[in-house]
């Protein structure tokens, strides 16, 4: 199944589909779905190495191939549609063909690959599968990760909805000490940069003691997300794989405590109530309007 994901990959490179991505709009799309294909070979590439594979893996690569089968599908109609537009138009003339694959149906049948992706991923990634993962999360997480830094003067038409947040972190909302506000919107229209026009304002960074700023994504991991607070509070050292959850917590601790401090959670996909109540209890140490 790897084998068939670096076919597929193959046939994501190929020119005339990218002339047809560029021409229409869906360079973004087909990059995303690439990067999709991509993880999918590194997580069948690692359980193609195991020995055994449990009930979940296995079901795991059922799904993956669920998914990889019906985006090469995808692939040889275009290629089939290519073909015969060449062929018309060296014949100098249109013929419609069942496998006609206009702009808005490519653009809908990749979109409905993503979402499928999209879920055969989050199911992967709950599974916590003891894989050598760092080949997964590169190609699908690395990329997407965001820091704090915005190059201010390039970002337009954002004051209003700054500065309306900017009041909101001023505002204790009754919860004991620590007060959530949310930015929520469809990719790409500007939730990331807002969030870090306002992590850099200097109000923002006179009105609390301690900033941190990390980027979640595709990974809402209560541990892994009290490491990164920690990295930016502390030198980075001081942070190290051997570190339990236990000592996390009271190392956040230490340096929360009593303190108000400002978090951004950027790129969080987690609907988990469940997940975001573990974290939460963490967040508890601030003083109030953290
Ligand atoms: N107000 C703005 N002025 C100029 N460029 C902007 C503005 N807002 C966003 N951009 C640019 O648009 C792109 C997408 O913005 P951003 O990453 O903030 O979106 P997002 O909503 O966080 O997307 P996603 O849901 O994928 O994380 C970035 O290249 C960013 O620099
Ligand atoms: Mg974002």
């Amino acid at each position: 199944m790897a084998e068939f994901a670096s076919s597929l990959i193959q046939s994501l490179g190929s020119a005339a589909l990218h002339e047809f991505a560029r021409i229409n709009g869906l360079k973004d799309e087909l990059e995303r779905l690439k990067e999709h294909v991509e993880t999918c070979k590194a997580v069948l590439l690692d359980l193609d190495g195991k020995q055994e594979q449990s009930h979940a893996e296995q079901n795991l690569v059922t799904r993956l191939k669920d998914v990889l089968i019906p985006a090469d599908n995808l692939l040889d109609e275009f290629a089939i549609q290519d073909m015969i537009n060449k062929r018309d138009r060296n014949k100098l003339k249109k013929v419609l063909h069942p496998y006609s694959l206009k702009k808005l149906d490519m653009a809908h049948e990749i979109e409905k690959i993503q979402k499928k992706f999209d879920d055969v991923e989050k199911y992967m990634f709950g599974l916590n599968l003891n894989l050598n993962v760092s080949a997964v999360e590169k190609t699908n997480s690395e990329w997407r990760e965001t820091g704090s830094y915005v190059p201010e003067s390039e970002i337009i038409g954002r004051d209003d909805d700054k500065e309306n947040i900017i009041s909101l972190l001023r505002q204790s909302h009754g919860d004991p000490n620590v007060s959530f506000v949310a930015v929520v919107g469809i990719g790409g229209m500007g939730k990331t940069t807002l969030a870090q026009l306002v992590y850099s304002d200097e109000k923002v960074q006179n009105l609390f003691e301690k900033s941190m700023w990390v980027c979640v994504s595709d990974n809402f991991d209560v541990k892994t997300i009290l490491k990164n607070m920690l990295k930016s509070l502390l030198p980075k050292e001081k942070i190290d794989d051997t570190l339990t959850l236990d000592n996390l917590q009271s190392m956040l601790r230490d340096n929360l405590n009593g303190k108000r401090y400002l978090l951004v959670l950027d790129d969080i996909w987690n609907e988990s109530s469940e997940k975001w109540d573990k974290l939460r209890t963490n967040l508890m140490c601030g003083a109030r309007g953290s």
